[in-house]
């Protein structure tokens, strides 16, 4: 069975909504043979990634970058990763008050670095979201499973 590893930093309930989004997206019945492992970024591990066959990624913008748990996800996975994970599936979603451009390209440059394939595209939010917000996380988390299906 395929999995699909979605790592967050959830630091309030704006970014809970759109979590909840992607793990349901992610988890609809629809999609078969696909398993879903949930961890916050400060607790995922190389292993886990190791063991994923795609990768969701979820985070507020900060100080005009990913967060610093993000940021540290990276910081301990790349080097153990960078061989064995070159061409996975991933996404991303990203929460942010008014400018998320940093962030982006924080997360682009860094899973371009590490070899990864974006899957679908990014889902950027500021604010509280609106519904169009919570259903482009559900289709993002519908599509990275959906790809990883039997
Ligand atoms: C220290 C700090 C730095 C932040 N930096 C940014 C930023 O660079 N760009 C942005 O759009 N939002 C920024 N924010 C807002 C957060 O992204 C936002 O608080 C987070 O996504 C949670 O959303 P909420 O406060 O609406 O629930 C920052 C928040 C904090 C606490």
């Amino acid at each position: 069975m395929a999995t699909l590893l979605i790592v967050h930093h959830t630091p309030s309930p704006h970014c809970q909504a759109l979590l909840e989004a992607v793990v349901s997206g992610a988890t609809t019945e629809e999609i078969e043979g696909v398993r879903v492992v949930r961890r916050a970024a400060l607790a995922a591990t190389a292993s886990d990634v190791l063991a994923a066959d795609g990768v969701l990624l979820g985070t507020p913008a900060n100080l005009g970058y990913m967060s610093g748990a993000l940021k540290h996800f990276f910081d301990q996975i790349y080097y153990p990763c960078l061989d064995a994970t070159r061409g996975r599936p991933f996404g991303y979603y990203v929460h942010g008050g008014n400018d998320v451009t940093g962030a982006v390209r924080a997360i682009e440059s860094v899973t371009t670095g590490l070899g990864w394939r974006r899957a679908a595209d990014a889902v950027t939010v500021t604010g509280q979201p609106a519904k169009a917000d919570t259903e482009a996380c559900w289709e993002l988390g519908a599509t990275l499973a959906a790809g990883l299906a039997d």
